[in-house]
């Protein structure tokens, strides 16, 4: 029935292998995100694909994929283009930028230009209020933009080209995106290296900075680790700490229980009995 390849179901195995056998239901997510990375969108094989690999039905499936927004259940653009037209964004300019994209692209929500490349969306609130008004391409951020500063974007684009967002990687494709919400790291040269956090981002740590707080250890350049290093550094923390709780039981032995079962429901009935003798 399947239409996903060989390297999808790899990837699915892998997925489902990060959570406990009896937990696996919850590899829903990032699947939904894989088949999207197949496709472009979460397809009825795309939901057929997740219930079989995780013993589910299609309707459970289907209730998480209509949930979250980040889900789309219909064909999308390579570049999905979300306008923050929520308050703060509002008004500093959010909706005039929307509108001039919807405009310029002949688009409105959720809607895809005819060359395929990109959709429209109106967003609520991205999470970025200190930078609006603001849009994301693929979830990566353009911050204080304008509408002359949106139209430079789109239009380089459908031409082929890859900007460069405010923060974060050159853009790619939002099936390439798809893999990395998935959880896979993102191999292409530079994907994570040439962008940097904002100030405004960084405001709070100045002001801890300025203010003699600390959190031990931390170092704000620490490079992001690769999967195989984040994954052999998780494995390293999850045998200190069954090695810590095997040594913690060993040197503190669970104490009898003094109290048998049931005596605080006894209690409660001689609580009972003596409310009602004083009545
Ligand atoms: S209101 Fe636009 S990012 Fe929050």
């Amino acid at each position: 029935m399947t239409v996903f390849t060989e390297e999808t179901r790899a990837r699915a195995r892998e997925i489902i292998a990060r959570y406990p056998a009896d937990r696996s239901r919850s590899a829903l997510l990032p699947l939904l995100h894989l088949v999207q990375s197949e496709e472009g969108y979460v397809s009825p094989a795309g939901v057929e694909f997740c219930a079989e690999v995780l013993g589910l039905n299609k309707a459970q499936v289907g209730a998480v994929a209509t949930f979250y927004t980040m889900y789309k259940r219909k064909p999308t653009g390579d570049y999905l283009v979300s306008v923050c037209t929520n308050t703060m964004c509002n008004v500093l300019g959010g909706q005039q930028v929307y509108d001039t994209l919807a405009e310029h692209l002949g688009v409105g929500h959720d809607e895809t230009t005819e060359d395929g490349k990109i959709t429209l969306e109106h967003a609520e609130c991205l999470a970025a209020c200190d930078y609006g008004p603001v849009m994301t391409v693929n979830y990566d951020f353009f911050d204080n933009v304008d509408a002359q500063t949106a139209l430079d974007v789109v239009d380089e684009l459908r031409a082929g080209g890859r900007p460069m967002p405010t923060r974060g990687a050159r853009l790619c494709t939002l099936k390439e995106m798809a893999v990395q919400l998935a959880g896979f790291a993102d191999e292409r040269p530079g994907a994570v290296a040439d962008g940097g956090p904002g100030e405004p981002s960084l405001r709070g740590l100045r002001l801890a900075e300025q203010n003699g707080i600390s959190v031990p250890g931390f170092d704000p350049n620490t490079p992001i680790r690769s999967k195989a290093e984040a994954d052999q550094a998780a494995a390293a923390a999850k045998a200190k700490a069954e090695a810590a709780q095997a040594a913690g039981a060993a040197a503190n032995p669970p104490a009898a229980d003094r109290k048998p079962a049931g005596d605080a429901a006894r209690a409660q009935q001689r609580n009972l009995k003596e409310a009602e003798a004083q009545k």
